[in-house]
């Protein structure tokens, strides 16, 4: 099961009006989805991304249009939004949400390939569709690639230890397997020596980054969407690490105007446009009840920001 992470504090942060446009870039189970089309009036429009089939098939058995409200489901990369948009003939929207990362149902089909927790081929691709697996990428980069991806997306100083320690291990066999590839990061990092989260997982974050581009589509959602939202509308985007909320934090923050005085009197304000302004000043977080019924939500930030003229 996939429990919609801070679903309320979304909903309030999104809608504005139950008539508009709203789109859910991150499809996934349909949990946000569901509940922002059910606070949607005649008239309104959701329309859900996923970069996942799978996603997608799902949902729609479930999620359809009905009293005068409509539903559309699109199979893309949310990088692609604005030119999918403008093909259903929408301009302008009223809300755009991203709960960025990988659902609880990718995660938990073993043969996805994200999780050391089952051993499987390691394909961590949200689009099986198209692009390079997860393990065609170990077992092809350079040694110097690897370290700068695990060091880059993972954070993890044993990065070139790690990069090392897989270049080595396949040149005697091909890395195949979620479980190879977490044995050779653990044996690297020299065991667990009593650590909370397994030592593979910043690798395994790392190379799920790289494989899905997941930085760059992130960036170029935002930057098309913030010129397309209507005045008043509203971006609200749910982060699950560091690398990822800076990277929102400092969008928004090129665009939220700062006041600069000016030499010969009076101020100017510098913004980066279109003006958008915070809905809270400090990205939210979840409530100590929601961490404790669902442990994803403890490291999940809520940043939201409402767009001017
Ligand atoms: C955390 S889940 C979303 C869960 C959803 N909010 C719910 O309540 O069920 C993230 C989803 O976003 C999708 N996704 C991640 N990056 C994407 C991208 N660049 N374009 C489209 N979908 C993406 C993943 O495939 C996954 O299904």
């Amino acid at each position: 099961m996939h429990i919609p992470v801070m679903l309320n504090e979304c909903l309030e942060a999104l809608i504005t009006d139950p008539k508009g446009i709203y789109v859910d870039g991150t499809l996934g189970n349909g949990g946000h989805s569901t509940a922002i089309f059910d606070r949607l009036e005649a008239g309104g429009l959701l329309i859900g991304f996923d970069r996942d089939l799978d996603a997608i098939e799902r949902v729609k058995g479930t999620l359809k249009s009905e009293q005068g409200k409509r539903v559309e489901l699109v199979h893309d990369n949310y990088a692609n939004m604005a030119d999918r948009l403008d093909r259903l003939g929408v301009d302008r929207i009223d809300g755009l949400l991203l709960d960025l990362g990988v659902s609880s149902f990718q995660l938990d089909i073993a043969d996805r390939g994200f999780s050391f927790m089952q051993d499987a081929p390691i394909d961590m691709r949200m689009d099986q569709t198209q692009g390079q697996t997860a393990a065609e990428l170990v077992n092809t980069a350079s040694e110097q690639e690897l370290a700068d991806i695990i060091y880059r997306y993972g954070e993890d100083r044993a990065s070139r230890r790690i990069a090392r320690a897989i270049v080595d291990a396949r040149a005697k066999m091909t890395i195949e397997t979620t479980g190879q590839l977490a044995g050779i990061v653990e044996r690297a990092k020299g065991g667990r020596k009593g650590r909370k989260t397994h030592p593979a997982t910043q690798t395994f974050q790392a190379l799920r980054m790289a494989v899905n581009d997941e930085l760059a589509g992130i960036e170029q959602v935002l930057e098309t969407m913030v010129g397309r939202m209507k005045p008043g509308g509203r971006m609200a985007v749910l982060t699950f690490h560091s690398l990822e909320d800076r990277l929102v934090k400092q969008f928004f923050g090129r665009h939220v105007p700062r006041e600069e005085s000016l030499q010969q009197g009076g101020v100017r304000r510098i913004y980066e446009a279109p003006p958008v302004e915070w809905i809270w000043k400090k990205p939210l977080v979840a409530t100590a009840a929601e961490q404790a019924a669902n442990p994803r939500s403890r490291s999940a930030k809520l940043r939201a920001v409402e767009t001017g003229e």
